[in-house]
Order: C-alpha cells, then structure tokens, then sequence
C-alpha cells in the first residue's frame, strides 16, 4: 500500500484522462489547477460536481446557455424528438420553423442556414462573403475571437512581443503551421479606432470581401463598440463594395433581434451560434437573401456549395426553437436588467473597498479587469502578469464561494436566476476585493 493520500474523485478522474487525452481535456476552457472539476448533474442555474459540491453558474456554459440547466420545457421537447430519431437523410419540419423563428426576430435575416458551432458560422459567412464579392481578403479587429477557422484565428492572441505597430497591426497566427498565405489574407484593425482602420483597409481595398466584427468582443474587453466605429465601417464596407459581417455567436443574447439593435445600421450578414442552438451544438448564418443565395444549390451557378452532415438536425432545432421562443422580449430585458444590477453592484464594490479593478458589459453579459480603466481596444485589455495572478486569486476565491464564472472573471446571466443570486455574487466578489485589498496592504507594509 502506497501512502499517498486519498485523491478526490476528480483528480483520479483526471489521471486517467491524461492517457488518452492531450493535457486530460477535450476544450482547453475546462482546464483548471490542479485538475479540472467532472459535472455530476446541473438544474437551473445550479450545477453539482462530482464531488457533490453545488456551485452557481455563471459561465453557462461559456455564454451558450440562456435558461440553465435542463429546463424543463427543453428536455420534455428534446426527450419527445428523441423516441423519434435524432439524424436522417432528410429534411424535417422543425428546420423550417426554426428558420422561420430566427428570421422573424430580426428583419436583416431574410435567410438562414444552419451549421454546428460558431466556428462553422463564422467561416460559412467569410466563404459566403468570398463567394458573392469574388475576393480573398478578410478584415477583423485585433484580439476578436472568432474561433478556430484559419483566417478568423489570426490576432486572436497577440502579445506585445508580436503585435506589431497600433497604426498596423501585425497579422499575427495562432496556431504554429498557419500556413503564410492565410496570415497575408487577413487585415487586422484596431478596435473603436475608426481612421486608423480605415487607413489601413483603404491600402487593401479592391481585395477585401469582407470586415469580420463582433461589437461585445469578450477578449478586447467586453464593451460595446462605440457608434461611431461601427457606422464607420458600415460606410466603408458599403462604399468599397464589401461585405459587413458580424460575428453574434455570443452577443444574439444581448437584445431580441441580437447586438446589432443597439446601432442604427445593420451588417449584411451575421454569424449565430451558442444560444440559438438550446443547450446542444450549433452555429447559423443569416442575412441578406442576394447574398445568402450563393449558398443556393438551385442556382445555375452554385458559387459556394455548402452542406453538414448534422447540421439541422431535429435535436437541435427542437431545443433552440423551445429556448429561443422562451426568450422573448421580456425575458431579454429582464436578464438586462439583472446584468445591469450586477454592473453597478460591482462598481459600488470597487468603490467601497478600493480594489484596482473595474466592470464592462452589454446585455446579459459582463467582465471584471484588474484595472481601473475601461479598456476600449485590445491592448488597453490586455492582462500583465501581475493583473493575471491577482485575476486568478479572485477566481479561484469565487469558485471556493461556490460561484463559476468564464475564466477571464466574465459572466453571464440566465433566466433561472433572480436578484439573490446576482446580490450573492455581487457579494463573494466584494469579499474578494476585500480580502486582496488587505493582502496588498501586508505585502506593501512587508517591503
Ligand atoms: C464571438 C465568437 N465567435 C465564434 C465562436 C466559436 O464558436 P464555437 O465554439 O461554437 O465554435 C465563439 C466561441 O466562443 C465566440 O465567442
């Protein structure tokens, strides 16, 4: 007998994963130290580990769930579609109400085709938008995430060490192996500057299909985009003859008919995925019927024959359909309205206790920083080392409160919650401050 002390479930669990995993998971997102964490079973907005500890979440699933766990009407919708088969070679009906569903939600979406995740939705749209302009090049803000297509990857985490000139973004790859050609595709321009990026989609203008936006970017900040940025490249995409893509594959959440209600312009064609999909996989493009009509296989020319073996597939449709209508208008507003009684909770924390941190958000959605700013781009977002580890002892003091959160300390809110536990959160994280702010004071004091 060995006298190694008694491991919990999960740290077992996780011995074994690292046998046939790569670093023991299946997403990097469920990485934590020492070892992830295994769901046991989640209803509400309440999910209980393995170890039978019951945390609040506020990661749904990063930003995919809007109703919790096993809501009700979804796994009664979803369990009926089950007994009656889950994939054919064929289409159903429910794809046509969905589709119908989500057009009616928004009036730019005159089409819509449905894929599996966000990744497939953003690169379906670029194709589209090569496709219907005959041109190669994208254009997207430094540091957006967009998932894991080669060319919506680039500059998705430039370090200053390689992301080159604020007037000039370098295009700087992900991956190691990215092929050059795609790096060379893809413009990269700074977030809310709008004549810095003009000047610089102005040098590449009869190549570019398209300007690739998301107007709530977590990873540059997790604050709307100013007007004036989007209009402007509204303007330019019009007047060069490009396409205006926005990436809502988390911001649909953000209003009824998505982010893009906020702003007085509309994009011709948007990326959807996350929520729509009900809890399981999905991604959609929609827009513009000229433009959605490339995908047209009844065209005499099919300019970007398009197909997924489980895209559309009934489980799918069923749960986003069920969630979707569930999240109407006043479910919308009133998940706002929770995120914003955070927002200025947060703020009221920081305040009181004088943490250096501050809050972004927009819609159902926010961020807490280490610092005091509000970043407005990329770099003024960008975590030091010294924000990390500060960044880290908050999480790790939410997680042990009994809170998950989205690992850069984002949230996201969900219908089954209600003012208590947005105040409970409000209050472990002012607890947090509290307890960094006294520690920060021994360190100075022990210097
Ligand atoms: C804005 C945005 N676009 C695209 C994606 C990719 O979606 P998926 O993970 O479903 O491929 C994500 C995922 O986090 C996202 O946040």
């Amino acid at each position: 007998m060995s006298n190694t002390p008694a491991q919990s479930r999960s740290a077992a669990l996780y011995e074994r994963a690292k046998v046939t995993l790569p670093g023991g998971v299946s997403r990097n997102t469920v990485l934590r130290k020492p070892h992830p964490l295994y769901a046991d079973h989640a209803s509400g907005c309440r999910v209980t580990d393995i170890e039978g500890v019951e945390r609040i979440d506020f990661a749904n699933n990063m930003a995919s769930l809007l109703h919790g766990h096993a809501h009700p009407a979804i796994v009664e919708a979803v369990t009926e579609q089950l007994g009656r088969g889950t994939a054919f070679t064929l289409a159903t009906e429910i794809e046509v109400r969905f589709a119908e569903y989500l057009c009616s939600r928004n009036p730019g979406f005159d089409k819509v085709r449905f894929v599996n995740s966000g990744t497939e939705a953003v690169m379906g749209a670029i194709k589209a938008s090569r496709a219907f302009t005959g041109r190669p090049m994208i254009a997207k803000a430094e540091g957006a995430y967009h998932g894991q297509y080669d060319y919506a990857e680039v500059s998705q985490t430039p370090k200053p060490e390689n992301w080159g000139r604020a007037d000039s973004p370098a295009s700087a790859p992900v991956a190691h192996g990215t092929p050059a050609s795609a790096l060379e595709d893809v413009v990269v321009i700074p977030f809310n500057d709008p004549e810095r990026a003009i000047a610089i989609l102005d040098r590449h203008k009869d190549r570019i299909a398209c300007v690739l936006l998301d107007v709530l970017p977590h990873r540059v900040g997790l604050r709307p985009a100013e007007a004036e940025f989007v209009e402007a490249m509204r303007a330019w995409t019009t007047a060069n003859g490009a396409l205006l893509v926005f990436d809502e594959v988390i911001t649909f959440r953000a209003e009824f008919g998505g982010a893009q209600d906020w702003y007085e312009i509309a994009p011709d064609l948007t990326a959807l995925g996350k929520a729509i999909g009900g809890g399981f996989p999905v991604g959609a493009i929609a827009g513009r019927g000229d433009v959605m009509d490339v995908m047209n296989p009844l065209a005499d020319k099919v300019l970007f024959p398009h197909s997924g073996t489980f895209s559309a597939n009934p489980i799918t449709m069923t749960a986003g359909l069920v969630a979707m209508e569930l999240f109407d208008k006043p479910a919308v507003a009133r998940l706002n309205a929770l995120s914003q009684r955070a927002v200025q909770g947060i703020e009221a924390a920081i305040e009181a206790t004088g943490f250096e941190a501050c809050v972004t958000g927009g819609g159902s959605m926010f961020r807490v920083h280490m610092k005091r700013t509000p970043p407005r781009n990329y770099r003024e977002a960008f975590a030091s080392e010294e924000e990390l580890v500060r960044l880290n002892l908050l999480l790790d003091h939410l997680f042990e409160q009994g809170f998950m959160m989205i690992n850069t300390c984002s949230a996201t809110i969900s219908t089954p919650m209600g003012e208590a536990e947005i105040d409970a959160l409000v209050a472990a994280l002012r607890g947090g401050f509290e307890r960094q702010v006294e520690r920060e004071g021994q360190s100075a004091r022990s210097v």
